[in-house]
């Protein structure tokens, strides 16, 4: 089976660096016709969308947009964008996210807690709702949302992020009814993927880290690139509401805690 996304536009939020700018890339090697990445930091986007241009040799393809991911207006002007530059908002990655909200939740500190919750659970909603309306709901499309094992069950230290990826994780139900037969929406689930966002996770000590999933590795945000691309393509066009492990076996192959 050839995997393509021949024809397609997509935006990707958060795609300047880590798992975004991996599946930004992926798509454009699996033909997408045009993909808008976006971040808070135009440096940061636009170094980004240079370095795909380079690997991809597809320059014309790759556009950056500074837009936040929990600013619903920003969210209609890069949807629009799309529309504008490539003619079409056929697949929209909800992948930005943030955990500046670590520790026991007791304790956590509650303005840390509102803006994990803006940027991980409202935004997602915020960028559907921009997409529904400025695209899919005349042309159909698929939204796919970054989930996380946290997500799943419980565990220890970053509960405020698990909560708001639990409420992700029931958002891509929720409008996966709401949306059929229109809109695709899926959500990936990944468990510790190498990038800065994890690192605290990983770093101190990588073999242990390696340990606590099945398969013996971290996750590299190639992994995760692959299923999204799988996930955004037609050959999934039977599969909405579902929620896609990523993650070494450590949902469906282990019985080690989650974390
Ligand atoms: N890495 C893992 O182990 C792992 C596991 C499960 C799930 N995830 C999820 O995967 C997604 C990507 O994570 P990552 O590991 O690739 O993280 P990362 O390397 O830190 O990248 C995060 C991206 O989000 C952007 N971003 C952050 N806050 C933003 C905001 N308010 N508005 C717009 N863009 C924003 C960042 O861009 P700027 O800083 O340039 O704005 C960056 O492009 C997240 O949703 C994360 O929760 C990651």
């Amino acid at each position: 089976m050839d995997v393509r996304l021949d024809g397609k536009v997509a935006i990707v939020t958060g795609g300047s660096r880590g798992i975004g700018q991996a599946i930004a890339e992926e798509f454009i090697r699996s033909g997408a016709e045009g993909v808008v990445i976006t971040s808070r930091r135009a440096e940061n986007v636009e170094q980004a969308a240079a370095e795909i241009a380079e690997s991809t040799g597809a320059a014309d393809r790759i556009e950056a947009v500074v837009a936040r991911a929990d600013d619903r207006d920003q969210a209609d002007t890069t949807i629009a964008h799309a529309v504008e530059r490539f003619g079409a908002a056929d697949i929209l990655v909800n992948n930005a996210g943030t955990n500046p909200a670590a520790g026991p939740l007791v304790d956590v500190d509650l303005g840390a807690v509102e803006k994990t919750w803006a940027v991980n659970q409202m935004g997602p909603l915020m960028w559907s709702q921009a997409a529904w309306h400025g695209w899919m709901k005349d042309n159909g499309g698929v939204i796919l949302n970054m989930g996380s094992v946290g997500g799943l069950r419980p565990g220890p230290m970053i509960g405020a992020y698990n909560i708001s990826k639990a409420a992700l994780i029931y958002m891509t139900h929720q409008l996966a009814m709401e949306l059929a037969p229109t809109v695709r929406v899926n959500a990936l689930a990944p468990a510790v993927v190498k990038t800065r966002l994890s690192a605290m996770l990983w770093q101190g000590n990588p073999e242990g880290a390696a340990a606590m999933h099945p398969m013996n590795r971290l996750g590299e945000v190639e992994d995760v690139a692959a299923a999204a691309t799988f996930l955004a393509s037609d050959q999934a066009s039977w599969i909405t509401g579902v929620v896609f492990p990523v993650d070494g076996g450590q949902d469906g192959a282990s019985t080690l805690p989650l974390g």
